[in-house]
């Protein structure tokens, strides 16, 4: 038997400004398309931005149902969308925020399970690391990959 510790690398920051001028960009990107979230259920707008090897920067937020368990995902429309649309271009970058209720999260915001599913597999069809930009008013996290939200995850490799 052996025992391991595995280490997250994660940078914290506390105000929009101190991240690079992409990093904004996207994360304002992402605080737009919450505007537009379709979230009359839960009042939890959630948006997306998605930045694409090409500079393309695509859009998603939450679209809900009043069957529950039909809605999507900010995070994965826009990942979705982009592959629909680009789907030869890596995706390089995700930011994600939410509002409750009208009111920005402390942050940082935090996909769900699903969501890091997706992306792990994201990073796999595109043989490269996201970046994450976990949006929040008052701490903002910034990721090097997938991994670090879901570490041990199934991968392709994981049907072998
Ligand atoms: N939601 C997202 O859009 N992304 C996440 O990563 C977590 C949750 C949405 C789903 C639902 O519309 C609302 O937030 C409340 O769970």
């Amino acid at each position: 038997m052996e025992k391991k510790i595995y280490h997250i690398y994660a940078e914290e920051y506390k105000n929009l400004s101190e991240l690079t001028e992409i990093d904004q960009k996207l994360v304002n990107a992402a605080r737009e398309a919450s505007e537009k979230a379709y979230a009359p259920y839960s009042k939890f707008n959630v948006g997306a931005a998605v930045l694409l090897a090409n500079g393309e920067i695509i859009r998603g937020n939450n679209q809900e149902n009043a069957d529950f368990t039909d809605g999507l995902c900010a995070e994965r429309v826009a990942l979705f969308f982009a592959h629909a649309t680009y789907p030869d271009v890596a995706v390089t970058a995700l930011a994600v925020t939410a509002k409750n209720k009208g009111r920005l999260l402390k942050g940082p915001t935090q996909p769900c399970g699903s969501c890091r599913q997706v992306l792990v597999e994201t990073e796999s069809r595109y043989k490269q690391q996201i970046r994450l930009i976990l949006d929040g008013a008052e701490k903002i996290m910034v990721l090097n990959g997938a991994d670090s939200l879901l570490p041990f995850a199934f991968k392709p490799d994981s049907l072998d």
